[in-house]
């Protein structure tokens, strides 16, 4: 079903009227609080510059990472107001306090036609996750438009991303997608609604915890699922296979052995491993076949076997969707599972396959191998574009005006 996007507006309607876009600009920070990755900036400054264009003012709203609730300035917006500032070449204020306080009020009533600022940190506040009706109207007062930008939190019923909108169009707004959410939305309907098959998942990371159900559902959908990273370490137990000091979650195990005796043919596991004693920059390293892993050894990557096993999985399929590093990617040597895979899905790319990379880490190894352009699509949501190849409805994007509307 199509969204209305801000091209549906009016500049009539734009023009001196407060725009609330929910951005999400949880971007990974350096040691010293600067940006690390600008990418989610640069993504959402098309549907800034076209808002600002038309007149609007904008209050721009975003998480940053988890903080508990309360102010916590190794979460604050901070850094990113400042490369927001000099990426779109204009002023962004950063305003803080609770949305019901007159000086943030009087704040965004000053801004002029065209102008932006940034809120802080909105999970600062405890009502943003929990959507509480209260948070919800304070923060509504700041709006009388509403624009969603965040596909990356579209998958969250927040305050910010679901509460605000509802009230938004309750008083007679508009509540539409911004550029940004539009194209995500546009080519991941498209592609993963009836994908062209073989359809292959891979997925990476440390965890299977937040991902399990999702796993079952996109199961459902997969001719094949590859998994790397800590992820697998969970499914080798499963198998029985020993795993020695590798990160593991002990209680998922039996979730994991459910699955390889439900769906054992559609997923595929590492048959190699890197390990080393400890893991750290330019440690000493070693392949282990996975049925030869020691007791001591800790599995901080996928091994050269398991790259060419996955390469020719990759190179059959016609779309791919790629989430979560195979490997400890932060820490080389064991960025190279995760590069490797990468350059086989550009491979794969080239010869016509639609490829599908979401999630900060997997996108991050595709842009540093310099493959970004080799990939049909980099989105800006990780557990969002998961959710949405499971099957689920965005709340974030149901809440948007749509076609049928
Ligand atoms: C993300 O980076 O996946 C989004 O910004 C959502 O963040 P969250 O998982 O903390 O809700």
């Amino acid at each position: 079903m199509d969204r209305r996007t801000l091209k549906d507006l009016d500049e009539a309607e734009v023009r001196g009227r407060r725009i609330f876009v929910r951005v999400d600009l949880n971007v990974p920070l350096n040691e010293d609080g600067s940006v690390a990755d600008p990418g989610r900036i640069q993504g959402t400054l098309a549907t800034l510059e076209a808002l600002s264009k038309q007149g609007g003012r904008l209050v721009l709203v975003s998480h940053l990472g988890r903080p508990d609730g309360a102010p916590d300035p190794a979460y604050s917006l901070a850094p990113v107001a400042r490369e927001l500032s000099d990426l779109a070449g204009v002023p962004v204020p950063l305003l803080e306090g609770a949305p019901e306080d007159p000086g943030l009020r009087q704040a965004v009533d000053a801004l002029g036609d065209g102008e932006m600022a940034l809120l802080e940190n909105v999970r600062f506040h405890p009502g943003e996750t929990r959507n509480d009706p209260e948070f919800t109207r304070a923060l509504a007062e700041l709006a009388d438009h509403f624009v969603s930008d965040a596909f990356g939190t579209a998958h969250r019923a927040h305050a910010s991303t679901v509460g605000v909108p509802t009230i938004v169009r309750e008083r007679g707004g508009r509540a539409v997608a911004g550029l940004l959410m539009a194209r995500e939305l546009r080519f991941l309907d498209r592609e993963l609604q009836d994908p062209r098959r073989p359809f292959v998942a891979v997925l990476g990371g440390a965890k299977i915890s937040g991902k399990i159900e999702l796993i079952e559902s996109i199961l459902h959908r997969v001719d094949r699922l590859l998994v790397g990273g800590a992820m697998a370490n969970t499914f080798l137990l499963a198998l029985g296979l020993q795993v020695g000091r590798s990160l593991v979650e002990e209680d998922r195990v039996e979730v994991a052995r459910e699955l390889l005796e439900r769906w054992g043919e559609r997923i595929v596991l590492p048959v190699d491993c890197v390990v080393a004693p400890e893991v750290k920059e330019g440690a000493e390293v070693e392949v282990r076949r996975r049925d030869e892993i020691g007791a001591e050894d800790r599995v901080a990557d996928v091994g050269p076997e398991t790259v060419a096993l996955f390469a020719s999985e990759l190179q059959a399929a016609r779309t791919v969707v790629w989430n979560g590093p195979m490997g400890v990617f932060e820490v080389p040597p064991f960025d190279r599972g995760t590069r490797d895979v990468a350059r086989a899905l550009a491979e794969a790319t080239d010869d016509g396959t639609v490829s599908i990379v979401g999630g900060g880490d997997s996108a991050a190894a595709a842009v540093a191998s310099g493959l970004a352009d080799r990939i049909t699509h980099i989105s800006s949501g990780g557990g969002a574009a998961l959710e949405l190849l499971a099957g689920k409805v965005l709340p974030g994007v149901d809440v948007l005006e749509s076609s049928l509307d």
